[in-house]
């Protein structure tokens, strides 16, 4: 399709002329003598692009300009001005008119000219386009969100209920007829209450696992040893009783949203403990190092290890290399991890051989918009 251009001239034979030469230039022109004639063109049918004249009897090229850009912000404007008013011709690029050419010109000057001026249009266009797009996608995100929220809350809500529902019925059970049930009738009952537990676990991890992906990211400088120093406290009450070998080497600083770095902290060092059960004694070893613009942590440990074939496994949700009989566990502290790391910009891996123990490495960013 030609792209339509307005033509503005009060001498109308250079209009005529300027629109029979750009129609062979492959244009679709509209020539009209007068700036009311130009408006009332533009109320009618769209042009990518309004060629005035700069001086006119009733509303200089100027003033139409304004005038046009109020019908469809999106018109270009090229004003064909007279050498002695260049400095009016500037005053038009700051009205929003694209471009100028000086009178008297040749056709294939101005041609240049023209195909300058839609190309800035057609980029002006883009622009608005990518930022209406992304204004979308922000709106669309956020309300994915909310139902993300909505729907964790009826999760919680809506199963939890019925579970806890199926663990006092067996209480009851259990309290009122236990006498009168078998030893096999027990076990069977027993198997029913763990059953029920452990799907409550599922649910409380999935829907923290939910809340990982969702909690706003507030960036703080996190003091780093003193996070793991927090994190160590509270995990000491899991290892009670227990040998560990415990040694955190000074850490660099880094750029994170302190509550959910902890909670990476707390998963990473909970799994070391877990895996290192029957070692003694345990041994494991926080580190760190600043590397150009991220700060690289590690968590080793003498654990039990894996198998590095299965390592693509290790981050997916509910994935286990593991069994219940082995270790306890749900299979998504590591994919908390890695949504965490993931939003901060950074990423995470895990090494490991059977038997021997494993390290797990994630790097944060140490500066604001150093990266993601
Ligand atoms: N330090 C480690 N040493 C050996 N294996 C590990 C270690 N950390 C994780 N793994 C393996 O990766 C799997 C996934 O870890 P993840 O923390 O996601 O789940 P989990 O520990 O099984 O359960 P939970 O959700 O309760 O943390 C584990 O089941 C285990 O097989
Ligand atoms: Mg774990």
């Amino acid at each position: 399709m030609p792209v339509p251009l307005l033509i503005v001239d009060d001498e109308a034979a250079h209009m005529r002329a300027l629109c029979d030469t750009l129609q062979l230039e492959g244009y679709a022109t509209t020539g009209v003598v007068s700036a009311s004639a130009a408006l009332a063109e533009m109320r009618g049918k769209a042009f990518d692009l309004l060629l005035t004249d700069l001086k006119m009897p009733e509303m200089d090229g100027i003033a139409l300009l304004r005038a046009a850009q109020e019908i469809d912000a999106d018109v270009a404007g090229i004003v064909m001005t007279g050498h002695g008013t260049i400095d009016t011709a500037v005053k038009a690029m700051q009205a929003g008119a694209c471009d100028y050419i000086v009178k008297p010109f040749r056709m294939n000057q101005l041609v240049p000219v023209i195909s300058r001026a839609l190309e800035a249009r057609r980029l002006r266009r883009l622009n608005k386009e990518l930022e209406r797009r992304i204004l979308e996608r922000t709106r669309e995100l956020e309300v994915a969100n909310r139902d993300l929220e909505a729907f964790a809350y009826s999760v919680s809500h809506d199963l939890h209920a019925p579970l806890r529902a199926i663990q006092s019925f067996c209480d009851l059970f259990v309290a009122d007829y236990g006498a009168a049930v078998p030893a096999e009738g027990q076990t069977l009952l027993a198997h029913v209450r763990t059953g029920a537990e452990r799907m409550g676990r599922l649910i409380e991890d999935l829907l923290s696992f939910a809340r990982s992906g969702s909690a706003p990211i507030n960036l703080r400088r996190v003091a780093m040893n003193e996070l793991v120093g927090e994190v160590v406290a509270e995990l000491g009450r899991e290892s009670a009783g227990r040998q560990v070998d415990l040694s955190v080497r000074p850490l660099p600083d880094c750029l994170a949203d302190p509550a959910l770095l902890k909670q990476v902290l707390f998963n990473l060092l909970s799994n070391a403990l877990k895996y290192t059960a029957g070692r003694d004694p345990a041994r494991i070893e926080v580190g760190g190092e600043l590397k150009e613009d991220e700060a690289v942590y590690s968590v080793t440990d003498n654990g039990a290890g894996f198998d590095m074939k299965y390592a693509d496994k290790l981050f997916g949700v509910f994935q286990r290399l593991h069994s219940q009989a082995e270790f306890k566990g749900t299979g998504i502290g590591l994919s908390i991890v890695q949504r965490i790391v993931e939003r901060h910009g950074g990423t995470v891996q895990g090494e490991g051989r059977p038997g021997e123990g494993a390290t797990f490495r994630f790097s944060v960013p140490v500066r604001p918009g150093a990266k993601g």
